[in-house]
């Protein structure tokens, strides 16, 4: 049984001034929920807030992007070993976000990938094709090349420390949600191509979350999939109710 797994992707939306009053109300009406894994992932200048608010609480602190060197001359990157002294414990690594705007590759991915988890932190590898590509009859491939690269040299040890998130792009933020059926496929598809990397037994314990407009009205029968291990939430991460209610699908399903 792989335990639920749902975090909230912030991304460029929440002050640190707003930080503390959401961690808290998330936790408040989540406490109830003590089967499901709860992370908020958050600007990295939120991180030392939510961190503070997550004490005491069964919520965890990510964030959204680290740099795969330890330190030096990277103008406005940031290490993993910063994200660890500040007390995160997840990162999003390859958001399509980041790909699609900041020229993130599938090498860069597999870069941050392996540094986050040698740093002892948990990776969320974030993987899904476009609209065009799906529209293409490319979506295989595309989902392939991502984890055949993105994963390279990820061991199967290296899993206890690995989820990963099939977000397909034209899902993100538009209000159009994969199917549930739409979703599993895929989602056995990333199962089935991580076995081959790192073997089916270890396959089988890497939690797989769905991400794109996943709401509290949608959770239940996308999560009720057997390959479905969790979400990736943006927009509706940013209501503590809303995303109260998707940690309850979860606690449920
Ligand atoms: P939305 O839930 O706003 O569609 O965003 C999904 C996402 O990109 C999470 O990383």
């Amino acid at each position: 049984m792989r335990k639920k797994i749902i975090a909230g992707n912030w991304k460029m939306n929440i002050k640190p001034s707003e930080t503390a009053a959401l961690v808290k109300d998330i936790a408040e009406a989540t406490k109830a929920y003590t089967n499901v894994d709860i992370v908020c992932c958050t600007p990295a200048i939120d991180i030392p807030a939510a961190v503070e608010a997550c004490k005491g609480t069964q919520v965890e602190a990510g964030a959204e992007n680290a740099h795969w060197e330890e330190k030096g001359a990277y103008t406005g990157e940031i290490s993993t070993g910063m994200l660890v002294d500040a007390g995160a414990k997840y990162v999003i690594i390859g958001h399509s976000e980041r790909r699609q705007y900041f020229g993130e590759t599938d090498e860069t991915v597999n870069k941050r990938a392996r540094a986050v988890i040698a740093a002892g932190l948990t990776a969320i590898v974030c993987v899904g094709e476009t609209l065009e590509e799906r529209e293409a009859g490319k979506l295989n491939e595309v989902i392939e090349r991502q984890m055949n690269v993105g994963l390279k040299d990820v061991t199967a040890a290296d899993c206890a420390k690995l989820v990963i998130a099939y977000e397909p792009v034209w899902a993100i933020g538009t209000g159009k949600t994969a199917t549930p059926d739409q979703a599993q496929e895929v989602h056995a598809l990333i199962r089935a191509t991580l076995a081959k990397l790192v073997g089916a037994d270890t396959a089988e314990t890497v939690r797989i979350q769905y991400g794109g407009s996943m709401k509290p009205g949608n959770a239940a029968e996308l999560l009720a999939k057997k390959d479905i291990d969790g979400g990736l939430i943006g927009g509706a991460a940013l209501k503590a109710a809303d995303f109260a209610g998707i940690i309850a699908a979860a606690a449920n399903a």
